[in-house]
């Protein structure tokens, strides 16, 4: 098969996935139309993506979670809606403009209530979340920029209990990792081995498919 007929036979197997288990949702659909009206990249997690990470957390019984990387708030609402009613979601972003976008969103699936969204630079946010003792945090989503990825894990090895799930996106990066050639995918590469390797975690990387094959890293924390 040639690569236009695997791309189109990715598409058509997420859609077909998408179809059958991830309902159309109107509150999810305005958050990515008014992400895109303000400009916003289309990087968020993919609805089939998004509907995997709330069944984890599910399954996890997540009360407290952390997002590094908001965007708009996509994955946020997802998370957000797993959380019972003294949860809480706090979520980094250094964009104030992307910040901005995702509390309306945010507001508008009406989840105010349990989502903080904290504007700054995730290093420097995760040092204070660290310095003030305020994990655990049952899941740590990792979703920002991806040359901090091993940085992140560290800080988030600091912010976790025993039963908690760290996870990261973008992990596979279309293959890019098997042979890395950048800055970015070198950093990833160097993630999936250290949560592959850490007697800390029981581990996976899951490959996901959209228009091109990227993934999930789940590491359950023992
Ligand atoms: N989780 C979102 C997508 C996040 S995209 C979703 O699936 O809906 C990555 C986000 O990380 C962008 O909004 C970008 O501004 C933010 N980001 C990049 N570098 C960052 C940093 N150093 N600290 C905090 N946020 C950062
Ligand atoms: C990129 C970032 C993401 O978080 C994502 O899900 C997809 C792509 C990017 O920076 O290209
Ligand atoms: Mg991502």
């Amino acid at each position: 098969m040639n690569t236009d007929e695997t791309r189109e036979l990715l598409r058509e197997i997420d859609t077909y996935v998408e179809d059958l288990f991830t309902p159309s949702d109107e509150i999810l659909e305005a958050a990515l139309r008014d992400s895109r009206r303000a400009g916003l990249p289309e990087i968020n997690v993919s609805p089939n993506e998004g509907r995997l990470l709330q069944l984890l957390t599910e399954i996890a019984g997540a009360r407290r979670i952390l997002e590094i990387g908001t965007l708009g708030g996509y994955s946020a609402i997802h998370f957000a809606r797993t959380l019972p009613d003294d949860g809480a979601l706090i979520s980094l972003e250094i964009d104030e403009h992307h910040a901005g976008v995702a509390r309306n969103n945010v507001e508008r699936a009406g989840l105010s209530d349990k989502v903080e969204i904290r504007v700054g630079d995730a290093h420097e946010l995760l040092a204070s979340l660290i310095e003030d003792d305020e994990g655990p945090f049952d899941v740590i989503f990792i979703d920002a920029d991806k040359e901090s990825y091993p940085e992140y894990l560290d800080a988030s090895l600091r912010l976790v209990r025993a039963g908690s799930l760290i996870l990261g996106d973008n992990t596979i990066r279309g293959g890019t990792v098997l042979d890395p050639k950048e800055a970015t995918a070198r950093a990833t590469r160097e993630f999936n081995e250290r949560i592959a390797r850490d007697p800390r975690l029981f581990s996976i990387a899951l490959p996901l498919i959209r228009e091109r094959i990227d993934g999930l890293t789940i590491g359950l924390v023992l």
